[in-house]
């Protein structure tokens, strides 16, 4: 094993040095630039500080030889052959990262309950959408509006995109995407969009409140979080409706095998057989936690959910700027298909 360290941010990760650099460092939760990831596009360029490394095959086109006599490497392509010090700058905020247009192919479509789908969405060729944990894309198709959904993985492999859509009633688009889109079809997104995303300096507990498919972008924190090696305390509180709207085992899975992190589901019409929390899930947090000063909250789902969590948790001493959050807000009209 080597260790690659990166001398701006002073974080380090392991490597077998069987895959690139760049792979190694995503899987660890660093968020390095990238774009192509095929040694095209020159954005993963890194200058190495001490020790070597190799490329598989030729010298990539996305690197000059002046950038090569400086001992920059493209790190999508370019593997440890020895513990190696370099120098990147680590994306940690949304303005770092560029928002495009991309193709994007239905990969499959997974009906998770009664009224939720797991999406898998494909970007072909070469591209991949470079996004922090939290983010949303516009999904566009020609006959519709383009529609917000939450990017529900970690951003490890970002040439496929997993979202969590919920089917609204007489909502045109999900009816759509639940009906009739089919496997294989070609749709373009948009993105990555929001500030609704993790802050990883930090230190303080976390406390993450999805509503119903807003645990999709809870999932992606999560994700990140365990690839980071992260040690906060992480209490994941997610509000439906009833047992059956709990469309994933994976929050209690995370609560079996991490000891830093807590799950507390929250029926609002839960069933008679129903042991767990009842009511709003903001109730519950509150009801757990007496004072929330020292805490950080995100809270991510349907608008009035997320509103009431900031208006009671302020009360409950939250520190304004330690609230982050994404509403499912759905202010769109004059689709093409009216
Ligand atoms: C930043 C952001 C991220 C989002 N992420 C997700 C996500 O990860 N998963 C997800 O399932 N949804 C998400 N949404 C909501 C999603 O964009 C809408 O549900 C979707 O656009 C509805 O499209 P539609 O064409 O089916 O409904 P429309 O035809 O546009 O609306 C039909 C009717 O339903 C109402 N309506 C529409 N959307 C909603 C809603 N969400 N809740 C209640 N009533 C609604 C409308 O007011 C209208 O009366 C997100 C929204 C935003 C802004
Ligand atoms: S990501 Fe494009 S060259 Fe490495």
């Amino acid at each position: 094993m080597f260790t690659i360290t990166n001398q701006v941010s002073g974080r380090s990760f392991e490597t077998d040095g069987n895959s690139p650099i760049l792979d190694d460092a995503l899987a660890h939760g660093l968020n390095f630039p990238y774009g192509c990831q095929k040694g095209a596009c020159g954005k993963c360029i890194a200058t190495i500080i001490e020790g070597e490394v190799s490329y598989e095959r030729e010298i990539p086109s996305g690197i000059t030889p002046e950038e090569i006599a400086d001992n920059m490497v493209l790190l999508c392509q370019c593997k440890a052959t020895t513990d190696v010090s370099l120098a990147v700058a680590e994306l940690d905020s949304v303005a770092d990262i560029e928002v495009r247009m991309l193709p994007c192919k239905v990969q499959s479509i997974n009906r998770l309950n009664h009224d939720v789908v797991q999406v898998f969405l494909k970007i072909p060729g070469d591209e991949s959408l470079q996004y922090l944990a939290g983010q949303y894309i516009d999904l566009i198709h020609p006959d519709f509006d383009p529609r917000a959904f939450s990017i529900a993985n970690a951003p490890v492999n970002s040439s496929l995109i997993e979202l969590h859509v919920r089917l609204v009633e007489d909502g045109k688009f999900t009816n759509f995407l639940f009906n009739e889109l089919k496997e294989k079809a070609l749709l373009r997104l948009e993105g990555p969009k929001g500030t609704f995303y993790f802050k990883e300096d930090s230190k303080k507990p976390v406390i993450l409140v999805a509503g119903g498919t807003g645990f999709g972008p809870i999932k992606a924190i999560v994700e990140h979080s365990i690839d980071s090696n992260l040690e906060r305390q992480i209490y994941v509180y997610w509000g439906v409706r009833d047992e059956v709207d709990l469309y994933m085992d994976l929050p209690q899975q995370w609560a079996d095998e991490y000891d830093n992190i807590h799950f507390v589901p929250v029926l609002s019409e839960p069933n008679e057989k129903w042991q767990g929390k009842a009511g709003y899930v903001h109730e519950s947090v509150l009801a757990d936690f007496d004072d929330l000063t020292g805490y950080e909250v995100y809270a991510c789902g349907p608008p009035i959910m997320v509103k009431a969590a900031a208006d009671t948790f302020l009360d409950q001493g939250m520190i304004k700027d330690n609230f982050f959050s994404d509403a499912f807000e759905f202010a769109f009209s004059g689709d093409n298909n009216e």
